[in-house]
């Protein structure tokens, strides 16, 4: 294999939870042990504040300040990690499904008060799709939280996936006492404010010992041992390659703002975590240690500034060496393009640089040729799958009210839809433009973009639609015919896929039971 020795030291992953269970602390913990970062507090900036909902200004300057760390680069014990940050805010959540398609694995952060929430099933469905591996952290441990094995289940139950617990917790809130490492079988005891260099294990090979009663009481003790026969019963071994299959998910508990527990997990990630492995296109399958390079674009970042109308192009490396100044197919507009400025995200700073590897994310500056889902080869015409399109959840028909601009108002809605800010689609019956996003902020962000850099007025119109599905039939007859006759309620995307728009879940289940030719689709392939 080509490139072998930095394919195998790269993992590339994201940290995923609903927001605020503790997403940009536990990140912020491995960085300070990938040295990448030296104090606590230092990530903070990457966050969007939960107070700043109203003012998508902020936010979007937020936004700015996040893609110098959108990607965070640092090594550990000779891996290159490569973390990929993705928006906490909800509005942003379509971001996030992309930025999933960029990974090899996540790791899944549950609050252990609040258990499994909205986004954390959302985000699980999507890692469900490509079968991730999961690693689960069950966070703040150091408040009183749901009990470990009714917490377990409902993870289980709710996201669909086994679990394996590698740490077992002993109690929590004022009365958590650390966590014995089923695994290592070693106790660790609970202190705030862990430092990265600490290692205070106890290595506790029989639970029997009398050093755990010394330890931990012998009331913590005994049911510790309980617990564990129990675990040991329920779960055995970890099975990796289920694991590397996405169907079991090493689960580990912890407290991530007093850095307790993490590097547990930190150590099992870096073992048991996948390198970038072959991945789906249309024609084959391309693996990391082909010869030539290809690569896609999971992320476009605009800059709102408008003396500095560029734009960042996210690009994750799949296979071979990708280099500086080298000319690459760009498949979908069948063209050869090459990037003088690539830069990498190393250490927080925007780094140019020469070359990246299969699992490295590279940003490069585009001037509007690219779209989400966009490859890039040396030569060869396939694109990757699996980067979809998710059903938005707010419709609004785009009304023009500058008849003068319609030309403006066209380009500008076709250019931020390839950035993937909102979807576009065409309703048969009338003809009306439908903006579809996942969050009323993006309607503000539209409005505003379209006005600075497009010179376009525009306003919106609530639509009551909940639901956009993609429909496909073997027959095509049956699904002309369903769509003339739905009108109102049918149209097509931007590229000329027919869709089905729901008003409610109803509706949409009627649909589904009365045409069992025409398949309704949830998601779709950004190409066809
Ligand atoms: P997010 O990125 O997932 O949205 O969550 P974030 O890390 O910002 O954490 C959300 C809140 O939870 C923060 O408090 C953070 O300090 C707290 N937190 C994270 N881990 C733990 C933990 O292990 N135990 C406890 N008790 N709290 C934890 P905040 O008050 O919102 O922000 P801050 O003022 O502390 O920065």
């Amino acid at each position: 294999m080509k490139f072998e020795k930095e394919i195998n030291r790269r993992k590339t992953f994201a940290i995923i939870s609903h927001p605020d269970a503790g997403k940009t602390t536990l990140t912020e913990k491995f960085l300070l042990f990938g040295g990448a970062i030296q104090t606590a507090g230092a990530v903070k900036s990457n966050k969007i504040k939960k107070h700043a909902t109203s003012d998508f200004m902020e936010i979007e300057r937020q936004r700015g300040i996040s893609v110098a760390t959108s990607v965070m680069t640092f090594e550990y014990k000779n891996f290159l990690i490569n973390l990929l940050d993705t928006p906490g805010h909800k509005d942003f959540a379509e971001d996030t499904y992309r930025t999933l398609t960029a990974v090899d694995s996540v790791i899944l952060v549950v609050d252990s008060v609040n258990g499994v929430e909205d986004q954390t099933r959302r985000l699980m469905e999507v890692c469900r799709m490509r079968d991730t591996p999961v690693i689960v952290f069950i966070n703040k441990l150091d408040r009183d939280g749901k009990n470990r094995f009714d917490l377990l289940e409902e993870i289980e139950k709710e996201l669909q996936i086994t679990l394996h617990p590698m740490t077992w917790p002993i109690n929590s809130g004022k009365d958590f006492k650390g966590v014995y490492n089923i695994h290592n079988k070693s106790l660790r005891l609970f202190s705030a404010n862990t430092k990265a260099e600490d290692d205070d294990t106890i290595a506790i090979e029989d639970l029997s010992n009398e050093l755990l009663d010394k330890k931990i009481g012998e009331r913590d003790a005994n049911q510790l041992r309980e617990d564990a026969e129990l675990i040991e019963g329920v779960y055995g071994q970890l099975n990796e390659n289920e694991y590397l299959k996405g169907k079991v998910a090493p689960v580990f508990f912890g407290s991530a703002v007093n850095n307790f527990g993490v590097k547990e997990m930190l150590e099992t990630f870096t073992t048991i975590a996948p390198i970038p492995l072959c991945r789906n296109t249309n024609s084959r399958e391309v693996c990391p240690g082909e010869d030539k390079f290809s690569g896609f674009i999971f992320k476009i970042h605009a800059n709102l500034d408008p003396k500095h109308r560029d734009r960042i192009a996210f690009m994750r490396v799949c296979s071979g060496r990708f280099e500086r100044n080298k000319y690459y197919h760009h498949v979908r507009i069948d063209k050869d393009v090459r990037f003088s400025n690539p830069y990498s995200f190393l250490a927080r700073s925007k780094d140019t640089i020469d070359d990246a590897y299969p699992g490295d994310v590279i940003g490069l500056f585009d001037t509007g040729n690219f779209k989400i889902g966009d490859t890039l080869t040396e030569g060869e015409n396939f694109y990757f799958t699996g980067i979809p399109t998710f059903s938005p959840e707010i419709f609004k028909e785009l009304v023009n009210k500058d008849p003068m601009k319609t030309k403006q108002l066209e380009k500008g809605i076709q250019q931020l839809t390839d950035e993937g800010v909102a979807q576009l689609f065409t309703q048969f019956g009338g003809n009306k433009k439908i903006i579809g996003c996942v969050g009323e902020l993006q309607f503000e962000v539209i409005q505003y973009r379209l006005l600075q850099e497009y010179g376009a007025a525009c306003e919106f119109r609530p639509l009551p639609f909940y639901k956009a599905c993609w429909l496909t039939s073997k027959d095509e007859k049956k699904l002309e015919e369903f769509l003339r006759f739905k009108q109102q309620n049918s149209g097509e995307d931007k590229d000329g896929n027919p869709i089905y728009l729901a008003q409610s879940e109803w509706f949409l289940n009627t649909e589904i039971t009365n045409n069992p030719d025409i398949t309704f689709h949830f998601t779709s392939e950004v190409h066809k």
